[in-house]
């Protein structure tokens, strides 16, 4: 499976801090954005990921991120020109994806959850003889969200893009699984009264067909679109807070590298020395020692 890490966007719920740069580089807590939805990809073992962003900022993302191999990934990317919408990617994508199934995850999406990696290989696991594989969350706001209604068997009924009277409570994170169809169905996808390519569109175009799977993401994880200077704050302070509290880092791109084995103790300690006068370098460095003392 591919992976793909949508981070352009024009980000004017955030100006004037995406006035000169693209909100996914802007730090939540310790780390760029990016790093939270990059993270997904990798605990979900997928390791061939394209970083679609403006044409503005596309230099910059290399310049954090490089080709991938320091942390045993395979980064390319891509640019749009305008933000045409969600579903953009997979024609940006198409060749990218080539004959793969493919996850999408969006550049500002943060997820926690301990399970996570389960939840992620169960998700990609719903989809291997095809369909579309999605999450469901409860939230407060779901007007704000795509909003996937179900039936009293916890069938998926309706799935509707930023309703004004929403049928649930379930708002769709921006985390998606899909079979190789989803790069003929982008394609035939009309923009929506906003003008967007609405990624709903295709989640419907799934439902239709009968292949659209939801799982619920419960209590036990913790899901913000930091789309808004709030969101950015909350999403900050809840880093900050757990990573005080527990002692280990939220999306530490290099120590999950290591954990899935993507690269070895050498490449661990070469990322923990280039970083050795900040915190997160020496967190790098003490997760080998801990490894040492074990
Ligand atoms: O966060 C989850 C929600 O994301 C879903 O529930 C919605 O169904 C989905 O449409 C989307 O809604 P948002 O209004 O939050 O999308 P937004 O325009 O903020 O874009 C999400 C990310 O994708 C953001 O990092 C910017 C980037 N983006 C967006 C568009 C429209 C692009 O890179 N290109 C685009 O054309």
């Amino acid at each position: 499976m591919k992976g793909i890490i949508l981070a352009g966007g024009s980000g004017t719920r955030l100006y004037p801090c995406t006035i000169s740069v693209s909100k996914q580089l802007l730090p939540i807590y310790d780390k760029p954005l990016i790093y939270y939805p990059l993270s997904m990809l990798m605990l979900a073992k997928i390791r061939d990921v394209l970083i679609i962003t403006t044409p503005q900022d596309n230099d910059n993302f290399k310049k954090l991120l490089g080709d991938g191999s320091r942390i045993g990934m395979r980064f390319e990317y891509a640019v749009q020109d305008t933000p045409k919408g969600l579903a953009d990617a997979f024609i940006i994508g198409e060749k990218f994806i080539g004959n793969d199934s493919v996850c999408l995850v969006l550049g500002d999406n943060v997820f926690y959850g301990a399970n996570m990696s389960q939840i992620l290989a169960h998700a990609m696991d719903s989809i291997k003889d095809g369909g579309a594989s999605i999450f469901g969350c409860m939230m407060k706001n779901p007007q704000e969200f795509g909003v996937v209604e179900f039936d009293k068997n916890r069938k998926v009924i309706s799935i509707e893009e930023k309703p004004q009277k929403p049928k649930s409570n379930y708002a769709v994170p921006g985390l998606y699984f899909y079979d190789n169809r989803v790069v003929e169905i982008a394609k035939q996808v009309q923009p929506s009264a906003r003008g967007e390519l609405e990624i709903s569109s295709i989640n419907d175009a799934y439902l239709r067909l009968g292949q659209l799977y939801v799982s619920i993401m419960g209590r036990g994880v913790t899901w913000f679109d930091t789309g808004s200077p709030k969101g950015m704050h909350k999403a900050s302070g809840f880093v900050k807070t757990l990573q005080e509290m527990q002692g280990f880092y939220l999306s530490c791109i290099e120590e999950i590298a290591w954990r899935k084995h993507f690269i070895n103790d050498e490449q661990l300690r070469k990322c923990g020395k280039e970083l050795e006068k900040t915190d997160y370098g020496k967190y790098l460095l003490s997760l080998l020692n801990e490894e040492e003392q074990v």
